[in-house]
């Protein structure tokens, strides 16, 4: 059964992926515009993005790093097999992905969906604007949160600000990172729109988001990001294909032929969730289809499921791996709350009351997100009745938001037990 590639947008890269790095910082600030200066792919491509001028699904776009010999860095550091400068030939160092992620306030949970394929992350932040913004302070948090331990600062928009401007800026970013995890983390400066300096941002993933070590042999595990029905409409059945995933390998590998289950899968019409036993039909990556693929990089991956239940993100937050290897899907959850001092993610600070009973909490877990309700609190553990159960093993990350002001604010993490 054939593919097709439209799923996954790339500049021509000559291997898989072998590394997520991600975007992440304040709404407008330039992150698709970065993408897009080292990829040459615009990834935030949908109507509505294009309609309102923001990102609103993670968006990705691969690219292959080279370096020249001849030419001294950061100059030596591009995405073309003949150097820009020298014009010899380059030697590839690596592939990657590039997982974008939103900005707006109102995504935080694509943003974290998003948050949990990256290996490390940009936080890119405007010259032209106050530092922080709601969105870097909440972004910056969330990576924290997630155990993020590989990131770059971009300092962004350069052209729209003098010397002195970009400095001040720079102090008030150096200022803004000390009490974060990214305190000796390099910042950047960068025009994204104008492509300055874009060598010298290679050369920092090259040296501060290295890929990370690989084990081909572990049960593989896939985070669903997106779902497609990837049929034209009125395309003749011989030539329908089945549903597709989009997403990424977090560990081990998988083949062409593999039979694999997706859970939790989606609901019955009694509302009842069960998983979905198939086989993977083709694999795609940004350097073409490939026969096998492990992890990072962004894959789409084929199975001969009915295209009616891949359709329009239908699988979002489900895990894929062998059958009877995931963890079983939970509707009950028991969490050891870290709660912050402050809610962060608007302009002004609100303390962070305790999680009371009965109260609904909204749950991100990898890509999933669910709403739980609150069935008793004990010292730091909440235990909550979940809406769409998750799949989770214990000690897996939760990002925890609560409703404050009509909109959901990020207030801490948990683990789950
Ligand atoms: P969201 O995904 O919606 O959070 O936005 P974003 O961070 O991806 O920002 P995007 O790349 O869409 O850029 C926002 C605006 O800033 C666009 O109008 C860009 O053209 C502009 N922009 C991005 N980078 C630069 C830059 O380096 N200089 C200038 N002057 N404008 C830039
Ligand atoms: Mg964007």
């Amino acid at each position: 059964m054939a593919q097709t590639m439209s799923t996954v947008p790339t500049m021509r890269i000559p291997k898989q992926p072998e590394c997520n790095i991600g975007t992440s910082g304040h709404v407008d600030h330039g992150k698709t515009s970065l993408v897009a200066s080292i990829t040459g792919v615009w990834a935030s491509a949908h109507s509505e993005e294009l309609k309102r001028g923001i990102t609103i699904k993670v968006g990705y776009a691969d690219a292959a790093f080279y370096k020249c010999s001849h030419t001294p860095p950061p100059e030596a550091y591009s995405t073309s097999p003949t150097c820009p400068v020298c014009g010899q030939e380059t030697q590839l160092l690596r592939t990657v992905s590039f997982v974008d992620a939103p900005g707006h306030e109102s995504l935080m949970t694509n943003m974290l969906a998003g948050a949990a394929l990256m290996d490390g992350a940009i936080l890119v932040i405007a010259a032209n604007e106050p530092v922080p913004m709601p969105q870097t302070r909440e972004h910056m948090l969330a990576l924290q949160m997630l155990g993020m331990k590989k990131m770059v600062i971009v300092q962004n928009k350069i052209d729209r600000v003098d010397s002195e401007g970009a400095k001040k800026n720079h102090d008030a970013i150096k200022s803004f990172l000390s009490s974060t995890i990214a305190a000796d983390a390099p910042i950047i400066p960068i025009s994204a729109q104008h492509g300055i300096n874009i060598d010298a941002l290679i050369e920092a993933l090259e040296v501060y988001i290295p890929t990370p070590q690989r084990d081909p042999a572990a049960t593989p595990q896939m985070l669903a990001l997106r779902s497609f029905d990837v049929n034209k409409p009125g395309a003749e059945v011989p030539s329908l294909v089945g549903g597709v995933l989009g997403g990424s390998l977090v560990r081990g590998e998988l083949s062409v032929g593999d039979e694999i289950e997706i859970s939790p899968g989606l609901p019955d019409e009694r509302g009842k969730y069960a998983s979905l036993l198939t086989k993977i039909a083709s694999l795609g990556t940004g350097a073409g289809m490939a026969e096998k693929v492990g992890p990072g990089g962004l894959i789409s991956l084929g199975t001969y499921l009915d295209p009616a239940l891949t359709k329009g993100d239908l699988m979002v937050g489900s895990l894929v791996g062998r059958p009877g290897t995931l963890p079983p899907p939970r509707t009950k959850l028991s969490v050891d709350l870290q709660l912050f001092d402050q809610a962060v993610g608007s302009v002004e600070l609100l303390k962070v009351e305790k999680v009371r009973m009965g109260e609904s909490l909204r749950l991100n877990i990898g890509t999933a997100a669910t709403l739980g309700s609150v069935t008793s609190v004990r010292e730091s553990v909440a235990e909550l009745d979940i809406r769409k159960p998750v799949v989770a093993e214990p000690g897996a990350r939760v990002a925890i938001s609560r409703r404050i002001a009509e909109r959901w604010r990020l207030i801490g993490s948990g683990l789950v037990k």
